[in-house]
């Protein structure tokens, strides 16, 4: 095995260096030989001082995440930890890239902590369920004072250097490369002027109205997460002598690293970086400095300030003067909200709109790097336009279609080249949600999409591969289980009750809230395209159309499923007599639904469709749908995304649940075949993952 931790003499100096790439996570191969070389540091009487740099592009960016959830293995990190701040010899640990985690741990127990350049420190154990378990909950308030340590570790954000030498963390923040910077600093060490302290022997004060006081505030910010709460609880021990406040920390750690979240939120991690692996991931992307958009409504103007905010030059298309005036207008209040939201800089915002044109003409396209068509949803429409692109667009450019459900295999069918057709699906508003599907053709070439998956890094997205079908990954398993809240309301729940039932499961928004937010109109007019096709066994509730035929259409009208005049919103009256007028149209007497049966059946519904969309490959893996709802529809990430939740729950009991649902809806409820060969070989979503 390569050298993950040297140690090298020059002169008196011990210079420790990680070497674990990419981000040299302290994997057990690294504790192990980090052990060794502390210790033979140690013995050695010419090392007068010690000095910890990391090679490649950081320090060490913490505990490595892949062995949390397997048996740990000796050495664990505390234990190294407290030994290096026992030494005789002085450590200092040098900081460059990302100090993290396990990482800003190894460097709390140095005497002395240098950043180099643009380094970032911080303790975001919070982010994956758990909480620093190696010290951090207890030598970082003993530097920054316990409402520092507090905030910093709740929230887990990453520190820039000059904010943690300013809160204490650092000791200097200095230029230059990490190995020169340790040779440098140790000099100082010799001549005093860089001083040295144990940290573990520096006093802080508790005080036990703070500490309730930060408890009842995570827990109102974060009701259903575990690690938060447990943070504090660690944090509130660091008056202690330093092992006794540790041993604390180490209990608490281990609770946090046996909870299903934890499990979750580190799925959730890795699904955020799986996405990338493409079969295309060697293509080289074509280059995109400029983006023409067609369509400047909600989705197109959205789609053009994500595009302003990530550097790119925008030409925006609409069909008169009206509309072009007005999408503009949307993409500049959006930019004035991003600055609001302390996204973007003033400055930045001025440059954005000098990189903002607007023209009815399409042919103004003919320079373009890459189009994003964002025009009505119609067929029709769809392919008179990207005719006219085959005949405008330069060479090369690709044509992207941000269609939600058509059929791109048609629509690049209309040009002369449609290896460059694409579909990039984005999420409204655009400009804030994470998600991106990057639709693959059957003619799409690799470089396409690379440059797909090139875009959506620059606009800081996670950008997921999708096949084409009716609704691609996220639409066309919403479109399934969306059904199963419809069949409930029809059964005997109310949507407020649903609703209830799913944000309390961990949706971010209910199903009812969500389309009262979208409007009622565009489903309607969704099923209404959908009719002919409907296959006459499907069952149909007619609940959402009588109320779109009312005029109630959600937020934009005041009134939908929610009165909206209200603040808390209080369910529509005139939606329960809807409901209650269907039902009796239908012969069904209500029953009362408990919200457990409201939450199995919408999530198996789900995962039925998913099952579907892995088997026809329009998903490359189950990761993949995690990361879709995830980014793009507010599933919890501490569930990890509904493939690692099906997992918690097993293909053999989902079957067992569908068998039982079959009896009412024969039509709506059977098991998709991946399903039953997972319940009967007793595999998993994961194990498909591992294979992919
Ligand atoms: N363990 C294992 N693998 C890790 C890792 C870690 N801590 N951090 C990153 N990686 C992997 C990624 O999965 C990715 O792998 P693939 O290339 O196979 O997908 C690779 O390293 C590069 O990572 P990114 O693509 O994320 O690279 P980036 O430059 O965009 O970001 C980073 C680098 C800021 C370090 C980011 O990866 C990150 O935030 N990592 C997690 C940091 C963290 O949470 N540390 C705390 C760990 S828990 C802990 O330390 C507990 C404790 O108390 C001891």
């Amino acid at each position: 095995m390569a050298n993950v931790v040297t140690l090298e003499k020059v002169g008196n100096t011990g210079l420790i260096a990680f070497d674990n790439p990419p981000v040299n996570a302290a994997s057990h191969a690294l504790r192990q030989a980090f052990q060794d070389c502390l210790d033979r540091a140690a013995a050695d009487p010419d090392i007068d001082v010690i000095a910890l740099y990391g090679k490649g592009r950081s320090f060490v960016a913490g505990a490595d995440i892949r062995e949390f959830g397997k048996t740990p293995q000796d050495p664990i990190l505390p234990p190294i930890i407290n030994r290096m701040e026992e030494i005789a010899t002085p450590v200092i640990a040098i900081l460059h890239g990302v100090a993290l985690g396990g990482g800003l741990e190894i460097a709390l127990g140095a005497q002395a902590r240098v950043g180099v350049g643009r380094v970032r420190v911080g303790l975001p154990e919070v982010t994956l369920g758990i909480l620093p378990g190696a010290g951090g909950t207890q030598r970082a308030p003993r530097l920054t004072g316990v409402t520092a340590a507090i905030e910093m570790i709740t929230t887990g954000r990453h520190i820039h250097g000059s904010e943690a030498l300013e809160m204490g963390l650092l000791d200097r923040l200095t230029d230059g490369e990490p190995r020169d910077v340790a040779l440098e600093m140790a000099e100082e060490v010799r001549a005093g002027t860089l001083p040295v302290r144990t940290v573990g022997q520096i006093a802080v004060t508790v005080d036990a109205q703070q500490i309730a006081a930060a408890k009842a505030a995570v827990q109102a910010q974060s009701p259903q997460l575990y690690s938060p709460l447990k943070c504090v609880e660690a944090i509130a021990a660091c008056d202690r002598p330093i092992l006794e406040g540790m041993d604390i920390e180490r209990a608490l750690f281990r609770e946090c690293l046996d909870s299903p979240q934890r499990a979750g939120l580190i799925h959730a991690f890795f699904a955020e970086r799986a996405v990338a692996k493409i079969p295309e991931r060697d293509a080289t992307a074509r280059s995109v400095a400029s983006v023409g958009i067609i369509g400047g409504g909600t989705m197109g103007s959205g789609i053009a300030t994500a595009c302003l905010m990530a550097g790119l030059r925008v030409r925006l298309n609409e069909r008169d003067a009206d509309a072009l005036a007005r999408g503009r207008q949307t993409i500049l209040s959006n930019l004035d909200g991003a600055v609001k939201r302390g996204k973007m800089k003033a400055d930045g915002r001025t440059n954005a709109e000098h990189r903002l044109a607007a023209s009815t003409v399409l042919r103004d396209f003919d320079d373009v790097d890459l189009v994003i068509e964002a025009a009505f949803e119609d067929m029709g429409v769809k392919i008179d336009l990207f005719t006219q692109l085959d005949a405008i667009c330069k060479p090369g450019a690709v044509l992207a279609t941000n269609t939600s459900y058509l059929d791109i295999d048609r629509i690049a069918a209309a040009t002369a080249r449609p290896q460059d057709v694409i579909g990039l699906h984005f999420f409204s508003p655009a400009h804030i949600m994470k998600l991106l599907e990057v639709v693959v053709a059957d003619k799409t070439a690799p470089e396409v999409v690379a440059t797909g998956f090139a875009l959506a890094t620059k606009l800081k997205k996670v950008a997921v591969r999708a096949g084409v079908c009716d609704g691609f990954i996220g639409n066309r398993i919403l479109t399934h289980y969306r059904k199963a809240a419809d069949y409930l309301v029809l059964d005997g729940a109310s949507p407020d009750q649903i609703d209830d039932a799913l944000e309390e499961f961990g949706w971010a928004m209910g199903p009812f809230r969500a389309n009262d937010l979208s409007g009622l109109d565009i489903g309607y007019a969704t099923r209404k395209r959908r009719a002919p096709d409907r296959p006459a066994a499907e069952r149909y509730s007619e609940v959402p159309d009588r109320i779109a035929e009312a005029g109630w259409l959600g937020r934009k009208t005041g009134m939908g499923y929610y009165d909206h005049s209200q603040k808390p919103a209080p369910a529509n009256p005139g939606v329960a007599a809807i409901i209650d007028t269907v039902r009796a149209d239908h012969g069904i007497t209500p029953r009362a639904l408990p919200d457990v049966e409201i939450v199995d059946r919408y999530m198996t519904a789900m995962i039925v469709e998913a099952s579907r969309v892995i088997e026809e490959g329009i998903a490359q893996r189950p990761i993949d749908i995690d990361a879709t709802f995830l980014f793009g529809y507010g599933f919890p990430r501490w569930r990890g995304g509904p493939m690692h939740y099906a997992d918690t729950i097993g293909a053999a009991t989902l079957v067992a649940r569908i068998a039982t649902y079959t009896r009412d809806d024969p039509h709506y409820w059977q098991v998709p075949p991946l399903l039953q060969r997972m319940a009967d070989d007793g595999t998993t979503f994961a194990d498909l993952n591992a294979e992919a």
